[in-house]
């Protein structure tokens, strides 16, 4: 099970190193079978071996070692803190940042031959949503173009783009339906739900049989908050 926080835009370098180290010394007096994983901002990067409990991950990279290219960070930047997970395919970077598939696949071919964890990310947006459930899954399939499925590293998270940071999570049938078919073609790739999730609805999320995880934007921020949801999750684990 994979519980994953993603900062997004928030916390400072400070506020990131109290939060790691307490949610560190949590999981060492609670021992789980969680795969806890931590995505601060680039800025606020700390030594990923400072902390045996956590996988520090990035929200972002671009896919060079280094070289010229102005605001952006490549290997070589997250080598230097051991960072060996990454998101890729966040909808806020696709929407906001204008990603196209193209780059996308890019940065996914670049993290593979790095030999990297990948979080790989897809939703559809409201609209296609109210399309029917066809058209949601053609929109997600082809989220998938140029993604090489078989990458032994790979989970997806499913975040439905009008669920994330609205307080509205997806119905859990309707997660169900999604997560479910996702899986009748992607095996045994580890499946994780994003957007809106928190401690009341957490469980019945994850409980679901193709859910292997959550990918928590707002509800992670607060560290008490997130050792709340990882005890959530291991609970529904020993079930
Ligand atoms: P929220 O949990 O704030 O909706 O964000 C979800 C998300 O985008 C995680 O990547």
């Amino acid at each position: 099970m994979i519980v994953a926080a993603n900062f997004k835009t928030n916390h400072t370098r400070e506020s990131t190193a109290n939060y790691l180290e307490a949610l560190n010394l949590f999981l060492d007096a609670y021992s789980t079978f969680c795969d806890v994983r931590v995505y601060p901002t680039a800025s606020s990067f700390l030594k990923a071996d400072l902390y045996s409990h956590i996988k520090l991950g990035a929200q972002n990279f671009y896919p060079i070692i280094n070289g010229a290219c102005t605001g952006e960070i490549g290997a070589q930047q997250l080598s230097e803190f051991g960072v060996k997970n990454v998101l890729i395919g966040h909808s806020e970077r696709r929407a906001a940042l204008k990603e196209t598939q193209e780059f996308i696949a890019k940065k996914y071919a670049f993290a593979k031959e790095n030999g990297w964890d990948i979080i790989y990310c897809i939703g559809e947006p409201k609209d296609v949503r109210d399309n029917g459930f066809e058209n949601v899954m053609e929109y997600l399939w082809g989220e998938f173009d140029g993604i090489d499925i078989n990458y032994e590293k790979l989970s997806i998270a499913y975040e439905p783009i009008w669920a994330i940071g609205t307080g509205i999570s997806a119905e859990v049938k309707d997660i169900a339906k999604v997560l479910d078919t996702l899986k009748s073609r992607l095996n045994n790739i580890p499946l994780l739900y994003g957007g809106s999730v928190n401690i009341e609805n957490l469980s019945s999320i994850i409980s679901l049989k193709s859910c292997n995880g959550a990918l928590i934007g707002n509800a992670s921020l607060d560290v008490a908050n997130f050792c709340k949801l990882i005890q959530i999750a291991q609970n529904v684990q020993k079930q």
